[in-house]
């Protein structure tokens, strides 16, 4: 039946819940809003907060198609037509609202009357001795009692993970037929081949699991159910599994394609179509939603997804790269309703191909490594792969560890994990020693301090000079009662305008004043905690603990600090906006002369992206719009579309800065009033730091003026000396470079000239040896190409032949050595001669037959080096 597509369950599924009181959210990305769990494994993810009862939910009936990744069976993926790392859940959701009364005949409604499958196929399990379930499944749904099983705790009860939310569950179970048993005499409902497959798990979620492993009753009771739209598919459409279905039809079949295999031929190629065929959906949703390829974390898994493909993909004969190649069918099939796909298409494109790239390079030196290592092994009746081997191939040809796994399980062989583990370990601790700084004795003083005094308070986000106490003084590591000119100390106040390094933005400079004292703050820092040092050097009088001061901030230089802090703010969102969703501030630095930004994007940034970038800048700057400055949750925040660049937490107060209808981040540096302030902004280089990471600096206001103008004065002088317009300069330097290597060609032209007027007179000095004619000769200052040149043309008039050419040349000299054709077949080696010249004469050589040089000779003893010829020529020949 056509109408049963993804496409229409899909639909199908979410109207229904819908004329039910749900409200539909559109699938939340497979990167949760939640720091325990990596990836959204289940529909209930996202919804978590309000199981828990830690948030009020907006509604009490939710339903979904959600975007789900799981990697724990992820060997699997491919063996079998039923496991995946990507896939879609529908779900409906209650929270406290209906609980099992509902959502047992819902589901049965939605089955048999909607989709439309047989009753009489349809069983159901539920947990052992959950009597309520089994009551409306015989009483309400009317389903006999032997279609009602009792399980365990293994099937029968769902939890997200080890600690959380979780309750017994329900499971719709379809019977297929016999033609799809294992043919187990005990095959039966439960049993795990594809006859009895289990279709829809209604979870009834009531308990919250802490950390002991104690249940404890969830405020209310809640109603959480997952269908898997691939396996559905695969029931409705009567295929044989998932792959068969029209949500993977279409891609099976590219892949089969690109490698010229035909599926259901060879059971191992269909397990790499169905490998390749399930990760690139996994690998495209996953960069749509901002994960990128790297060493830790989702981007590991990222990353093993795309080269267990690849892997995959070589068995099957793609040698080329051919990932981006299947792109266009899954977004074809997913974009609606996943428009993400068609947004972050050239950034997928790119990053898949930059990673496909980078794994080639490796992969066939890596594979040819493991598959010597795995012969070894096994021919000396050994079972594990050293924990060393699977480092190297992980850390040198980029194996991911389970990859390496995966291929010696094929082979009968396991790896030694703790023998990794320990490598890895040993190669941070190698890291870390040579990073590491030695510990000073100083901090305890600062700890002792902190304690006592507690944070600064600091008042320059308003003022740039203010009043306050000296509350302690730091000497040489030690607290002091005084300072006097000349002398180094570090002032702690009761509060103070000056802003202490942080969060990228350099520390201020300034003075405090008292009468007849003034010392320089040369730096200002957290000592510990919020607790701020004012590094100071005593220029006047003396400074002591407890006198009113006055702390004069150096304000020019606080606002050129304030320029480039709000300038990074606009450059990160142009980025944003020019480079692609993903992009994500790594680190920055801001200071008074420039600043720095680093972001997280796959490939370095073209001239015209930096254009665009500058030019988007520079129209904010000149909107001169005001900037806002708000406190508020880290909730509101986010709504607001801020940019958080560290972990906040929940509930927490956070400092929002804000160009309005342009940008918000989190931030808690000192910006300018409106940004028009910058003036002007100008990116000045770009560079890749690390695999995934570009680093951009820029300056803005004079430094920015000062840098365009140098650069101008640069491009004027240059003008003034070519004779040509300053906007010419390009051209004028392109015909003077063209017209440099005509210049060049002719005099290498005019040399050869020369030494051919020479060649009757060298052929004339000519020696006959064995009926070989031998020709030298020497110059000064001709190179290698001209000697071999000149060469030729002796050879080509003088048959037979062999030619050796010196030249001199300052403190060096050397030789080339050429032999015809017809004399090499009489016995002479070009090379071999090469070898003798330069044990005569010093230097070294060698070469071919016909073709040799000597070089490092010194200059005098280029004569002996040529008078030495016919000699070894006579011993060649009678030998
Ligand atoms: N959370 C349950 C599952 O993943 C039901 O949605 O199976």
């Amino acid at each position: 039946m056509e109408w049963k597509s993804g496409r229409n369950l899909r639909e199908a599924f979410i109207s229904f819940f819908e004329e039910r009181g749900h409200k539909h959210y559109k699938s939340f990305p497979l990167v949760p809003d939640d720091p325990t769990v990596l990836f959204t494994i289940a529909g209930m993810v996202p919804f978590k907060p309000y199981f828990l009862g830690a948030r009020e939910p907006e509604v009490k009936r939710a339903v979904t198609a959600q975007k789900c990744l799981r990697t724990n069976d992820i060997d699997n993926v491919g063996r079998t037509g039923r496991h995946h790392t990507f896939f879609e859940m529908l779900g409906n959701f209650s929270f406290g609202d209906y609980f099992k009364e509902q959502a047992i005949p819902w589901g049965w409604e939605f089955l048999t009357r909607v989709v439309g499958l047989e009753a009489d196929r349809m069983y159901a399990t539920i947990y052992r001795d959950d009597d309520e379930a089994f009551e409306i499944w015989h009483k309400v749904v009317g389903l006999s009692k032997e279609r009602i099983v009792r399980l365990g705790e293994d099937d029968n009860f769902w939890a997200v993970g080890p600690v959380g939310p979780c309750g017994p569950c329900s499971e719709l179970i379809y019977d297929q037929g016999p033609e799809f048993s294992c043919g187990s005499p005990s095959c039966g409902v439960g049993c795990s081949c594809d006859r009895y497959l289990e279709v829809w798990n209604l979870v009834f979620m009531q308990y919250d699991r802490d950390t002991e492993g104690v249940l404890r009753p969830l405020p209310k009771k809640n109603i959480d159910t997952g269908m898997g739209l691939e396996r559905l598919c695969s029931v409705v459409q009567r295929a044989k599994n998932d792959f068969g279905t029209d949500l993977f039809r279409p891609i099976v079949e590219r892949v089969c394609a690109l490698a010229g295999v035909r599926y259901g031929s060879d059971g191992r190629q269909d397990m790499a179509v169905r490998v390749i065929s399930d990760h690139i959906r996994a690998m495209a949703f996953l960069v749509a939603d901002r994960v990128l390829p790297s060493n830790e974390g989702r981007g590991y898994v990222l990353r093993r997804i795309i080269r267990r493909s690849i892997r995959y993909g070589r068995l099957i004969g793609l040698e080329r790269p051919f990932l981006t190649e299947l792109l266009p069918v899954v977004i074809d099939l997913m974009a609606d309703p996943y428009e993400e796909l068609v947004e972050g298409r050239s950034t997928i494109e790119q990053v898949l191909e930059l990673e496909e790239r980078r794994f080639a390079r490796t992969l066939e030196q890596g594979t040819e490594l493991l598959e010597a290592e795995i012969a070894s092994r096994l021919s000396r009746k050994e079972t594990i792969l050293p924990g060393d081997v699977a480092f190297v191939l992980y850390d040198t040809y980029g194996f991911p560890l389970e990859l390496t796994e995966e291929i010696c399980k094929e082979r009968g062989l396991s790896v030694d994990r703790e023998g990794f583990a320990r490598e890895m370990e040993r190669q941070r601790e190698l890291a870390r020693a040579a990073g590491r700084r030695p510990s000073s004795l100083k901090e305890d003083v600062y700890l002792e301090l902190y304690g006592e005094l507690g944070d600064t308070p600091f008042e320059g986000y308003v003022l740039s000079e203010a009043e306050a106490s000296v509350l302690a003084l730091v000497k040489g590591g030690a607290r002091a009662k005084t300072a006097g000119p000349g002398e180094e100390v570090e002032v702690f106040l009761s509060s103070t305008p000056f802003y202490a390094q942080k969060g990228g933005q350099v520390g201020d400079k300034g003075w405090i004043e008292a009468d007849g004292t003034r010392l320089r703050v040369d730096d200002v820092k957290y000592a510990e905690g919020g607790l701020v040092s004012h590094l100071c050097t005593v220029e006047e009088g003396r400074i002591s603990a407890g006198m009113k001061v006055r702390a004069i901030v150096d304000e020019e230089r606080r606002w050129a600090i304030r320029r480039h802090h709000t300038a990074t703010h606009l450059l990160h969102e142009a980025a944003v906006r020019v480079l692609g969703p993903h992009v994500r501030q790594a680190g920055s630095l801001v200071t008074p002369e420039y600043l720095r930004l680093d972001l997280s994007h796959f490939a370095p940034i073209s001239n015209d992206e930096m254009k665009k970038i500058e030019e988007i800048v520079n129209a904010e700057i000149q909107a001169n719009v005001p900037l806002q400055v708000l406190l508020s949750s880290l909730e509101d925040a986010k709504a607001l579309g801020a940019k958080a660049l560290f972990e906040e937490k929940y509930g927490e107060e956070v400092r929002v800065v804000r160009v309005p209808g342009f940008c918000a981040e989190l931030c808690g540096g000192t910006h300018v009033d409106a940004t028009g302030d910058i003036g002007l902004f100008k990116i000045v280089r770009e560079e890749g730091i690390g695999a995934d990471a570009r680093r951009i600096t820029a300056v803005a206001g004079m430094p920015a003026f000062n840098c365009l103008r140098q650069a101008y004065e640069e491009l004027r002088g240059a003008a003034e000396r070519l004779g040509a317009d300053m906007f010419a300069v390009c051209d004028q330097v392109g015909s003077l470079q063209d017209e440099i290597k005509s210049l060049r060609r002719a005099l290498e032209e005019a040399k050869l000239q020369a030494l051919a007027a020479r060649i009757d007179d060298i052929l004339s000095k000519r020696e006959e040896i064995g009926g070989v004619s031998v020709v030298t000769a020497a110059f000064d200052g001709a190179d290698v190409g001209l000697l071999r040149e000149l060469g030729d043309r002796v050879k080509s008039r003088q048959p037979r032949s062999l030619v050796v050419l010196a030249s001199r040349d300052g403190e060096r000299a050397q030789l080339v050595i050429m032999a015809d054709e017809a004399a090499v077949k009489v016995g002479v080696h070009a090379g071999k001669l090469a070898k003798e010249v330069a044990s005569l004469a010093g230097g070294g050589g060698g070469g071919k037959a016909q073709m040799a040089q000597v070089g490092g000779i010194d200059p005098s003893k280029v004569e002996e080096a040529l008078n030495g010829v016919p000699d070894i020529l006579r011993r060649m020949l009678s030998s």
